[in-house]
């Protein structure tokens, strides 16, 4: 029977259990993008607390595509240099590190949440003053006072007062493709296992995939060929870097909760979702990470335990997503796609039961983990769940103490 403690095989990557800790901001960077000890500490005690993979915060792949000027970034070789010691030691706990790979789009150039989440002012980033000699790179690592930021269509998007913005003209489609592509390269060196594609929540990716977004008219705008584009060609470029053996992950919002708002003729819907996972199945996507919302101030989301649960379950259903439980040498999903449910996941039992009952083949924990590092050793426990040799599954320096 599979539940939450058998382990996931995805390609050659074999994960210890069905917990992984979603991506969570952390806006502890100095203004250059670089990890802290915070990251360190943070990431590290997600990976002696028993999660099967730790995904880092939505890391920006290039610098305007931070949401503020505090966010994790791998825009540098610097920044995977950085990154290496991070995940050597989620893998010595056992653990897979994971990165999401993100671009804020016209969300981007904010104050930090306990700053206000406030539009900053416009910098030099990407501007006039940006001149592409060594001392850009430089205004780059900075970005304090705000930038331009990017969009699909600036005067579609719902949110007023933003800094400059800059409708994405061919070449900076082409931009923003290499530096996922880039990012994905930086990312295997820094010795990530699993790179996520951050496509929900309102952010670049997303602002393509919905209409209510997205009113271009050329090939990037439009039918929904032309609106998933840009994700396909993203997907592309990072799936060529990474390696046959490693997944690679997409985390999609399945609904932008629009749907019946009368400002809001035509939305990306979960039918829309489904459609969409088939594509990316094709093009290599091992996991459907189903988020959902972020797009749009006036969305209207249930809320409470396993409130997105059902979005993954339909988009398992029907799409074209082929589980073989049980087997145990080869990849179970080798012919399609797995899905991960996000959302009000805060007991083991919980966890235990969408696992078991098929709803989901990964469960994603953001707020219980930051309640609670130790999740994953508290759900061993709650579920009798042993080590291999009969032990508890706590890390030998604790284990003493804890039994
Ligand atoms: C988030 N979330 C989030 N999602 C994402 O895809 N990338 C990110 O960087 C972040 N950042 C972030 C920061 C913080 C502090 C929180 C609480 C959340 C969303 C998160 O991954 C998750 O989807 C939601 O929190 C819902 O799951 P829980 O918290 O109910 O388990």
């Amino acid at each position: 029977m599979t539940d939450l403690f058998s382990p996931l095989s995805i390609r050659d990557t074999e994960v210890p259990n069905r917990i992984a800790v979603s991506p969570m901001c952390q806006y502890s960077c100095a203004t250059d993008g670089l990890p802290t000890e915070w990251h360190r500490v943070h990431l590290g005690s997600r990976a002696v607390g028993g999660a099967g993979i730790v995904l880092t915060e939505a890391t920006a792949v290039e610098p305007r595509g931070r949401i503020t000027p505090h966010d994790l970034g791998i825009w540098s070789d610097e920044h995977a240099r950085a990154l290496e010691p991070i995940t050597e030691f989620v893998r010595e706990q056992g653990s897979v590190p994971g990165i999401q790979l993100a671009h804020a789009g016209h969300k981007a150039s904010k104050s930090r949440p306990w700053e206000g989440n406030e539009p900053l002012v416009s910098g030099g980033i990407g501007g006039e003053d940006d001149d592409g000699d060594d001392s850009a790179h430089e205004d780059q690592n900075e970005g304090a006072n705000g930038w331009e930021v990017l969009s699909p269509s600036p005067d579609a998007y719902p949110f007023g007062g933003e800094p400059s913005i800059r409708k994405m003209d061919h070449e900076d489609v082409e931009t923003v493709i290499e530096a996922f592509r880039a990012a994905a390269r930086r990312s295997l060196e820094a010795g990530f296992v699993v790179a996520e594609i951050h496509a929900a929540h309102g952010y670049l990716l997303h602002e393509f995939l919905s209409p209510v977004t997205n009113r271009r008219d050329d090939e990037y705008g439009g039918s929904f060929e032309n609106r998933t584009r840009l994700l396909r060609e993203v997907t592309r470029a990072v799936r060529e870097v990474w390696p046959d053996e490693q997944p690679v992950f997409v985390r999609i919002s399945g609904t932008d909760w629009l749907e019946g708002l009368e400002s809001v003729a035509d939305t990306w819907t979960l039918e829309s979702s489904v459609r969409l996972a088939n594509q990316l199945s094709e093009l290599g996507v091992d996991l459907l990470d189903v988020s959902s919302g972020g797009l749009h101030p006036e969305q209207d989301p249930p809320t409470g335990p396993n409130s997105q649960v059902p979005l993954a379950e339909t988009i398992r259903a029907e799409s074209a997503c082929v589980s073989e439980s049980g087997s145990e040498n080869e990849s179970e999903f080798e012919k399609g796609l797995a899905v991960g449910a996000v959302g009000g996941i805060t007991e083991p039992e919980q966890a235990d039961a969408l696992i078991r009952n098929e709803r989901a083949d990964l469960v994603l924990v953001g707020r219980e983990f930051l309640r609670d590092p130790y999740f994953g050793l508290r759900a061993a426990d709650e579920l009798e769940v042993e080590g291999e040799s009969g032990e508890t599954k706590w890390p030998i320096q604790y284990r003493r103490a804890v039994r």
